[in-house]
């Protein structure tokens, strides 16, 4: 089921087809607020009443046309901007092929660096979404060549990739903010766990390396990208263990995702940030949060029958 989702997310004309029904809009409710910027900063507005810091990303990936990347590039000008303007705790995550990676990589780097520049002015900060593994080595080169003009610049790694542990042993000297997460894509067993328990148990092994003193120095919180909380309580444990404060370390989780144990982590003293999307282009990426769980299928079942 898994793998039949992740195909499926690529397939234009299911895409086609499932954008077409009025159940379908209401099936992605669950995990977005709304299409436009509007929406998701209301849902930041809403979290922060309720103690939670937000990040927010403008859907949409691997561009064929330079200037549609400019006008994403734009598009997070403006919103880091909103942002500003109502004093929200609002981070942003962008993908580089949505900055123009598969057409140009200098224009994609220009791109990356206008954006974190700009939220640089306001004091924001900036993560970089990691894509799947063909993705590896130039999001890594750039966010290299990025993060040496820009400190406030953070990078996502995926703890199913063998080549993770030694991707984060060659960007500790940088000491910079990672979000770790298992990882979203279809990948063969050549680069990837097939297992799950190998994946956690990686996870397990890369947040322990995270946490020690080398790594931490002059980042900002690190993120644990998961909702799960099994793994998040081991970390915590360790955490306090080696005497390191809570507020060293975050969890980060989706939006609509386990909303309940997001509350429950901030009443036990956890920071929680909610990652919010946005933006006409969720296709791939509610067909991969359908994979993350097929059960989600019936519940789009479900309202198809509403
Ligand atoms: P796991 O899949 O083991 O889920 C743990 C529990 O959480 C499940 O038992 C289930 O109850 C619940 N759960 C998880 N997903 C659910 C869903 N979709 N619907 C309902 N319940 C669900 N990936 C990537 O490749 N590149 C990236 O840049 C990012 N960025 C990113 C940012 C943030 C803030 C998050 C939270 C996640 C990502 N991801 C990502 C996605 C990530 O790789 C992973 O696919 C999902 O987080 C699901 O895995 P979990 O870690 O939650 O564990």
């Amino acid at each position: 089921m898994r793998s039949a989702l992740l195909w499926g997310s690529r397939n234009k004309w299911l895409e086609d087809q499932f954008r077409r029904r009025r159940f379908a809009q209401r099936a992605v409710q669950r995990f977005m607020p709304g299409e436009d910027a509007e929406a998701a900063l209301t849902a930041a507005e809403a979290l922060k009443a309720r103690g939670m810091p937000t990040i927010l990303t403008e859907l949409g990936e691997n561009l064929t046309d330079l200037q549609a990347a400019g006008g994403v590039t734009r598009d997070y000008l403006a919103l880091l901007e909103r942002i500003s303007q109502r004093k929200l705790d609002t981070q942003v995550s962008i993908k580089l092929t949505q900055l123009g990676l598969d057409l140009n990589r200098d224009a994609a780097l220009e791109n990356l660096l206008t954006i974190v520049g700009r939220a640089g002015e306001y004091g924001n900060f900036v993560w970089v979404d990691m894509e799947d593994s063909s993705y590896v080595d130039v999001t890594l080169e750039l966010f290299r060549k990025a993060r040496a003009e820009r400190p406030n610049l953070g990078l996502c790694l995926q703890s199913y990739l063998y080549r993770t542990a030694a991707d984060l042993e060659s960007l500790i000297p940088l000491q910079p903010a990672i979000r770790l997460v298992k990882g979203a894509y279809n990948e063969p067993p050549s680069v990837a766990y097939p297992k799950k328990a190998d994946v956690d148990s990686q996870y397990l092994s890369l947040a322990m390396r995270l946490l020690k003193g080398d790594a931490r120095q002059g980042t900002p919180p690190l993120g644990f990208g998961t909702h799960d909380v099994r793994l998040i309580g081991l970390i915590r444990q360790h955490a306090e263990a080696i005497g390191l404060a809570q507020d060293g370390f975050e969890a980060q989780m989706l939006y609509g995702i386990r909303r309940e144990e997001q509350e429950r982590l901030v009443r036990s003293g956890m920071q929680v940030r909610v990652l919010i999307s946005f933006g006409a282009a969720w296709f791939p990426w509610y067909m991969r949060r359908l994979a993350e769980r097929p059960a989600n299928v019936w519940f789009v079942m479900k309202t198809m029958l509403q």
